[in-house]
């Protein structure tokens, strides 16, 4: 069984992404990512820092606005249109889950779909969908890139996405049936019956469902390509922290039937942070003309 590491695929990734803002800044165009974040969510907070170590890693400019956790709505929003309105910004995310008082289903809308490298906005999530994005999500950009890097072939096969989020399943499914990429996609969710026979068919088997180590062997083909999506806390006093990271997957008992596997943490995370800089870099050259 192969890991199929984040660690070996970041490195051409970073390089050509920071030559990309070393020549925008040739150019006088300094790209530019504001996250926002409301309210002290550790998970949260911890995502936001890795963002900001690999823009700093790139020689990106990132900037933070950390809200308070009582702020309002319209706050929340009034700091959304400011940044929209700000020409040295050119990404504007805001971090999820919001507090529960706040209404996060109002967000993609109110991002500027030239700033929106998240691709939430439903101009940009209409693009994708009909086979010409301009951003592409994150986490789809950065399984294609490790898919591409192993040589792990798309075209023709069966792939099986479990999760119907937008911010991964949803779009993920959308582009792999893509000219192009030509898999054959199948997306289950909670209420697909007979998940196993489902997803033992699958070549390639997407996890993004958001509960621990969930995937189990009988869903996996012998010989099938693994890919974890999730990212979740659980309790283990036996660690500093009183918890350890893993996965959508049983990563241990899948590794007896799958070929390769991405480890949690070290597989999908850090690429999907590298594709949030490859998108701000495109934002910024949207916005200042400099070729896209
Ligand atoms: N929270 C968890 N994943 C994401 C993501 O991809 N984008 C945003 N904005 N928030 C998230």
């Amino acid at each position: 069984m192969k890991k199929l590491l984040a660690s070996e695929v970041l490195p051409d990734l970073e390089t050509g992404i920071a030559a990309e803002i070393g020549a925008l800044r040739g150019r006088g165009v300094e790209p530019a990512l504001a996250v926002i974040l409301a309210g002290d969510n550790p998970e949260s907070q911890a995502y936001v820092g890795r963002k900001r170590k690999m823009a700093e890693k790139l020689g990106l400019r990132s900037v933070e606005c950390n809200l308070p956790a009582g702020i309002s709505q319209r706050e929340l929003e009034a700091e959304i249109h400011r940044l929209n309105g700000d020409p040295d910004i050119h990404g504007v995310l805001c971090q999820l889950p919001l507090p529960g008082h706040l209404d996060g289903n109002r967000i993609p809308e109110l991002i500027d779909p030239l700033k929106d490298v998240d691709c939430f906005h439903p101009y940009n999530f209409g693009l994708l969908a009909r086979g010409t994005p301009r951003f592409v999500p994150c986490t789809a950009a950065g399984i294609l890139a490790l898919l591409a890097h192993y040589r792990i072939a798309l075209s023709g096969r069966q792939v099986v996405v479990i999760g119907r989020s937008n911010i991964v399943g949803r779009p993920l499914s959308l582009l792999l049936s893509q000219k192009g990429h030509d898999a054959t996609v199948t997306l289950c969710h909670s209420r697909t019956a007979d998940l196993p026979r489902i997803a033992s068919r699958a070549h390639i088997l997407v996890a993004a469902i958001g509960s621990p180590e969930w995937v189990v062997p009988e869903m996996i083909a012998e010989g099938a390509t693994v890919i974890d999506v999730g990212m979740n806390r659980v309790e283990d006093p036996s660690r500093p922290r009183g918890y350890r990271l893993v996965g959508d997957v049983d990563f241990e008992a899948a590794s007896a039937r799958a070929s390769a596997i991405t480890p949690v943490p070290g597989g999908v995370g850090p690429l999907t942070v590298v594709m949030l800089m490859r998108n701000t870099v495109l934002a910024a050259r949207l916005q200042s003309g400099h070729g896209a």
